[in-house]
């Protein structure tokens, strides 16, 4: 999507560069829009390189949008705002799904507040109808005056979201509350801002497990699988944009994980029985797309294992069956239990066998996974499942890992509905 990142004149503004790479980690776009005072701190040719757009930084300059638009003319006409020698406020402010400013300064904070709109930001803010997320940085005594906070007020009734200022050495030289908040922080009130405002997975905590586990013969040996953790990891991505606070537990897998609220990176079965169990308290949907090892040596060497002329035999122990624990613990739990959804790879009898696997371990969906195909399973970018619960059955057809995870989560939202409207059966 595309994000309209307002950059006023504050110290902080050096870390929107680092809020435009996270944005843009997220898969989003975004249009740089700076105030006069802002470019005094900060170069537009810095987010210029980083958002490869031009950067807005006045009303009336044609400035660099033509040139751009000349080299790359094929992309003009998809872009309206783009096409047009003259900057057109009216025409970005239709095509952002988000306006956030950071840091957003007193001044631009005062002029959003009482409708002035003397620059691009401003008027950009009076011509959205986009979502509004502000992250104010100021010295301490501006951000407590009344005038502020009564401009803050009047934001946030209009409906304006915030990142709210932390507190540390400002720039002033002072200590106190008005230091811009991180970046991640930003880039995770931003993404959620983006959710869509239907989806119920919207401020839900949410766990997901991806990846394989090495359980070790000896300190350079290990069983493993084939699981490269991209279902587990596209579930939580899109768990993460419909607004959900995600726990993302994974285990060894050489893709990088998508931003998290939280990452346990696990390695054996042992350590994600520890993180999952210790993650579900208090989440609301706990979905185990991990290849869990089932067995694991029961007697693992503290030294390399040598060969020797015969075979050797290695003694496996169950490992513990985390979802089968989590089913069997949902009801003694008194705050409510959450959505357990687990997967199913099989090569045979996949139907049947996701099932009764649904059934016996107590779980409210199970994903069947036919992995025997080869555009299916493990480690491949695409996925073909059966979603399946206590009465339906949705077939999910081939389509990239991502879609995939959409159906599913599609899937849950339909369960979360259906608690709410019966919370008795909860
Ligand atoms: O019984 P099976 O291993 O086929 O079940 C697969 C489902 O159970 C997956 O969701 C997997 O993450 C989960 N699982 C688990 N703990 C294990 C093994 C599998 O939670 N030890």
């Amino acid at each position: 999507m595309l994000i309209a990142l307002g950059v006023t004149g504050g110290i902080g503004a050096y870390k929107a560069v680092e809020v435009c790479r996270g944005l843009q980690k997220h898969g989003h776009d975004v249009v740089a829009v700076m105030t006069r005072s802002a470019a005094r701190f900060v170069g537009p040719v810095t987010f210029e390189a980083i958002t490869r757009r031009p950067v807005i930084t006045s009303q009336w300059k044609p400035g660099i949008n033509t040139r751009l638009r000349a080299e790359r003319s094929d992309e003009a006409s998809t872009e309206p705002w783009r096409s047009r020698g003259d900057i057109e406020h009216i025409a970005i402010a239709d095509g952002i799904a988000l306006l956030l400013v950071a840091p957003c300064t007193a001044n631009v904070i005062g002029k959003f507040a009482n409708g002035i709109a003397d620059d691009f930001l401003t008027s950009l803010y009076l011509a959205t109808r986009a979502p509004v997320l502000l992250a104010p940085a100021m010295n301490s005594n501006m951000l407590a005056h009344e005038a502020v906070q009564r401009n803050l007020q009047v934001l946030a009734a209009r409906g304006v979201g915030f990142v709210e200022p932390g507190e540390g050495y400002l720039a002033c030289g002072w200590i106190g509350k008005g230091r811009l908040a991180e970046p991640p922080e930003i880039v995770s009130a931003a993404v959620r801002a983006l959710a869509p405002a239907d989806s119920l997975l919207r401020g839900r905590r949410v766990l997901v497990t991806a990846g394989p586990t090495y359980e070790d013969i000896d300190p350079v040996r290990y069983i493993g699988n084939r699981s490269s953790g991209r279902m587990g990891f596209a579930l939580a991505a899109e768990a993460r944009r419909r607004g959900a606070r995600v726990t993302l537990v994974a285990g060894p897998t050489r893709l990088a994980p998508p931003a998290a609220d939280e990452i346990v990176r696990v390695r054996s079965a042992a350590e994600m029985h520890a993180a999952v169990l210790g993650g579900a308290e208090g989440a609301d949907v706990v979905i185990m797309a991990a290849a869990v090892a089932d067995y694991t040596p029961a007697d693992p060497a503290s030294h390399k294992v040598s060969k020797q002329d015969g075979p050797l035999t290695l003694t496996l122990e169950r490992t513990p069956d985390i979802l089968a624990e989590l089913g069997r613990a949902r009801p003694r739990r008194a705050s409510g239990s959450p959505i357990l959804v687990g997967f199913a790879a099989e090569t045979a009898d996949v139907i049947p066998r996701a099932r009764e696997k649904r059934t016996r371990k107590g779980l409210d969906l199970i994903v069947a996974n036919d992995v025997s195909r080869a555009d299916a399973g493990f480690d491949v970018g695409t996925n073909v499942v059966t979603v399946i619960g206590d009465e339906r059955q949705r077939e999910v057809p081939l389509q990239s890992k991502e879609r995939v995870a959409a159906a599913i989560l599609d899937e849950v939202e339909d369960l979360l509905r259906a608690r709410a409207a019966a919370p008795a059966r909860a």
